[in-house]
């Protein structure tokens, strides 16, 4: 099946190959940083080395997520979270000029940009990267963030989303306002519901038309936007039953949404710890493990879920007999849930906690791992198993996070893309120079008039 003819299917055909990203958050904890030689993640140097090495290793997108304001907690930055990285823009143009072929996506959000504003930037790094920009669209869902901006408080999720529609529409329209490649550009002169905006593009198509669409929000409503309006869903269902149940849903809804089945690519995110045997895979989760969840980090979980300090609480000790802060816990404040709920769970935990004679930290870290989205073994066991993710078509790839740097994305590069390689469910070149060549994906083909057309609904 052509590219083109799969493209405009309304049947799901596998592709039988997978691809990868390689995935850093705005802002956040954990272990990535922690190795003497792993560098600093506000230094370029850092990063150079990583997206050279996932350049070596294939990958087609180096991804950078976004957090534009740190968690609070009682007043104080959240103990999980380490200040960020550079902003994502500049990092990116940054890594243009050292590497050729790998995509390089910024996470961005419509809730706090404007269209014609970010439109422009995008084009920018597309144009310096010769066609291998992406924008992650996200909406970002917390209050805290809003607190940060001059327009403060935050949008509802549903009206978060029919913003998000009509910023996206906005920014297409304007990239799409080019007669021909060459030009002219039309003026593009939109007054609706959610934006105004009075521009004529500043800069021309990029090599890849215009920046590839990625979007990561998991609702009902964020998986509609996707299958309406991106290339690639960054999904956050790795585990192969959720993946093919998520594939079907998208399927339907891209179906629903008058595109092709094929038409929007999954890369979930996730995480792999490798070694040559099973054995020392699984030593080293544990080490992984411990290393994440700390004393000091297993009381800053709790204290997210109970509103209130409990560092005078012994880690390797029972969970706290206090009650939760019903107030002051909300999960608009970084907290993973809010209101009543607060202490009918902290009831429920401390009873599964006392039942199995679990401390704080061992608790913690029970927990968290069921919510681990790591592969874990040998090399070649991995391999077989996301070469069945390949078969079915349940992903089009992996939108990786490493556990440490630099020896969990060395692990990734140097073992198992090359049984990846030999199963034959993994390039062994780059397609071409852009980054929709080496997703696969299409050139979008829409007039100015027919995008002038499509925002002016909203
Ligand atoms: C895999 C994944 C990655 C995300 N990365 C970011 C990010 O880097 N920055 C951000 O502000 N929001 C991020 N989000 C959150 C989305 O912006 C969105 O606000 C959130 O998922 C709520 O929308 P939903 O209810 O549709 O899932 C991410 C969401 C998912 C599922």
């Amino acid at each position: 099946m052509t590219q083109q003819s799969r493209a405009q299917s309304d049947v799901f055909v596998p592709t039988g190959q997978l691809q990868f990203g390689v995935f850093f958050q705005g802002v956040n904890s954990g272990t990535i940083w922690k190795a003497a030689e792993s560098g600093s993640q506000t230094d370029f140097e850092s990063f150079r080395r990583i997206v050279q090495t996932a350049e070596r290793g294939l990958f087609a997108a180096f991804f950078l997520g976004e957090g534009l304001r740190l968690r609070e907690h009682l007043g104080r930055p959240h103990a999980l979270d380490v200040v960020g990285r550079p902003d994502a823009q500049t990092m990116l143009a940054a890594l243009a000029s050292v590497t050729t072929n790998i995509g390089l996506v910024a996470t961005q959000n419509t809730t706090y940009n404007d269209p014609a504003d970010l439109a422009h930037r995008l084009s920018s790094l597309d144009l310096i990267s010769r066609g291998r920009a992406a924008w992650n669209i996200v909406t970002t869902d917390n209050a805290w963030t809003g607190a940060n901006f001059r327009r403060g408080g935050y949008l509802d999720h549903a009206d978060r989303y029919r913003h998000a529609e009509a910023f996206v529409e906005t920014a297409k329209r304007i990239w799409d306002s080019w007669e021909t490649a060459e030009g002219p550009a039309r003026n593009v002169l939109h007054e609706g519901q959610h934006y105004t905006v009075d521009v004529t593009p500043r800069l021309p198509r990029s090599a890849q038309y215009r920046p590839v669409l990625f979007q990561a929000g998991d609702s009902p409503e964020g998986r509609d936007f996707a299958a309406r309006q991106a290339d690639v869903i960054f999904s956050a269902h790795p585990k192969f039953d959720a993946a093919v149940e998520f594939r079907k849903d998208l399927v339907a809804r891209s179906l629903n949404a008058g595109r092709g089945a094929n038409a929007v690519q999954i890369m979930p995110a996730s995480e792999f710890i490798l070694a040559p045997t099973a054995d020392e895979a699984a030593a080293k989760k544990e080490w992984v493990r411990s290393l994440q969840i700390g004393p000091q980090q297993a009381v800053a979980y709790l204290e997210q879920f109970w509103g209130r300090e409990l560092s005078e609480y012994d880690p390797d000790g029972p969970l706290p007999e206090i009650d939760p802060v019903v107030e002051e816990t909300s999960e608009t404040r970084g907290s993973g849930f809010h209101g009543a709920k607060a202490r009918q769970l902290a009831d429920q935990w401390r009873a599964e906690a006392k039942d199995k004679g679990l401390s704080i930290r061992q608790f913690v870290t029970s927990r968290t791992a069921r919510m681990d989205a790591t592969f874990t073994g040998s090399y070649s066991a991995v391999a077989d198993q996301l070469a069945e993710y390949a078969r079915v078509g349940a992903v089009d790839g992996f939108n990786i996070s490493p556990w440490l740097i630099p020896s969990g994305l060395d692990d990734i590069v140097n073992h198992l893309v090359p049984e990846l390689q030999e199963r034959g469910v993994y390039p062994t070149e780059y397609r071409g120079s852009t980054l929709r060549d080496n997703l696969g994906l299409e050139t979008p083909v829409r007039t100015a008039d027919e995008a002038a057309e499509a925002v002016r609904a909203l």
